[in-house]
């Protein structure tokens, strides 16, 4: 579709996504096994907010609260272990499932690894934490756009850290370069591109661990299942979990909810690529959503958003600093680039185009939105 079919430069959808479908992400249930055996995993909270629910004017709400991730405070650490393991298991060609951190402490010992990626932050300190765990050197790669802190905190997980003078884009790049020219260095990249599509790949396996852990906890708040979720954009990876989760031909297409990206309005890279048919890399600019400032879609998930995704929306950094402080006030640690899905749902449904908008949203197993349910995604906590 054109621009000027598509006058609305924030916002896209196509209701015809809820009929594509796609195989299921195999072997996830590999994933949810490998995390349940890693120190101190439990499911992170899904919180109802009533107060949300009542202001957008639907049943339920509920927020996945990645806050209380490990001790990392996002979602990350999901992909970046099991996409790890994977890689070194591969490596020695040692047989997959049932492989526990200590096998793979014993695969490093036995022969070095360096774990290499690109990072706006969250990403690489998950990184840098599972090279810990299992005795790897890593060396993480951001854009000077950083914010100081996150640096440290990589840092602080023993990583070696180099900061490029550039884009999100142009610190992968370079490392790509670091990988290759480390001995034993391991590409760890949560975005994929040709030729590059094996890791990412574990990557969107893992996340789907968060997937499953929000099925049994709408079933455990007796609303069993829900109408609406709303997904965090970097590069697209965790969408394309959501995506391939919820269109999966195994599960039941009467009940498939409607999956709406949110992207920052200086990053936004779905939005523009769905706008124009085909994946386009947008420049960037500096926001306070730091991991989602990225420039172009992760050449796996683009097919699957492409294909899958219902509905795609631009918020502004004010859209996305309101959305934190009321998330604050409901008691729930959200960061800009996690409450962004809050924000991105205002947008959607209670912003100055929301009677539009929400024509374009007619949920399927709930008669409208008005009963329906809505899951928040708040990827990360708020760094103190
Ligand atoms: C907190 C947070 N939310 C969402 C995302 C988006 O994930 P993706 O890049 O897979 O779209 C990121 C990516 O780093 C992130 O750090």
């Amino acid at each position: 579709m054109s621009p000027a079919e598509n006058p609305d430069p924030t916002w896209f959808t196509r209701p015809a996504a809820r009929d594509w479908s796609c195989s299921a992400l195999d072997p996830h249930r590999d994933a949810a096994r490998f995390h349940r055996e890693l120190p101190g995993y439990r499911p992170t909270p899904l919180l109802e907010r009533a107060e949300f629910a009542a202001e957008l004017g639907v049943g339920r709400v509920f927020v996945k609260d990645e806050s209380q991730r490990f001790d990392l405070g996002a979602f990350k650490i999901l992909g970046a272990s099991w996409a790890a393991a994977r890689a070194l298991i591969e490596r020695e060609q040692a047989p997959p499932g049932g492989t526990g951190l200590a096998d793979l402490h014993q695969l490093v010992a036995d022969r070095p690894a360096t774990l290499v990626t690109a990072t706006d932050g969250n990403h690489g300190r998950a990184v840098a934490r599972m090279a810990r765990l299992v005795g790897a050197a890593a060396h993480i790669v951001v854009p000077d756009v950083v914010a100081p802190d996150a640096v440290e905190r990589i840092a602080a997980e023993g990583a070696t850290v180099s900061v490029v003078a550039g884009s999100y884009d142009e610190a992968v790049d370079r490392a790509r370069t670091v990988a290759d020219r480390t001995p034993d260095g391991l590409l760890i990249q949560d975005t994929a591109w040709p030729g590059y599509d094996r890791v990412p790949a574990w990557i969107v396996q893992g996340y789907s661990t968060l997937l499953t852990e929000i099925d049994d906890q709408l079933d455990a708040a007796g609303a069993g299942g829900c109408d609406l979720i709303a997904v965090p954009v970097g590069v697209g990876s965790l969408a394309q979990t959501v995506v391939a989760h919820h269109r999966s031909a195994d599960r039941d297409p009467a009940r498939r909810p409607i999956v709406l990206s949110v992207e920052p309005d200086t990053a936004a890279c779905v939005l523009a690529s769905l706008q124009a048919g085909h994946s386009v890399s947008v420049p960037t600019a500096e926001t306070i959503m730091a991991g989602l400032n990225c420039g172009t879609v992760s050449a796996l998930a683009w097919p699957v958003l492409a294909g899958g995704l219902d509905a795609a929306v631009a918020v502004t950094d004010g859209e996305a600093r309101r959305a934190v402080s009321d998330l604050a006030a409901a008691g729930i640690s959200s960061g800009p680039s996690g409450a962004s899905a809050l924000a991105g749902v205002r947008a959607a449904l209670d912003g100055s185009a929301s009677a539009a908008r929400r024509s374009g949203l007619t949920p399927r197993r709930a008669r409208s939105l008005d009963d329906g349910v809505i899951v928040l995604l708040s990827t990360e906590g708020r760094h103190r």
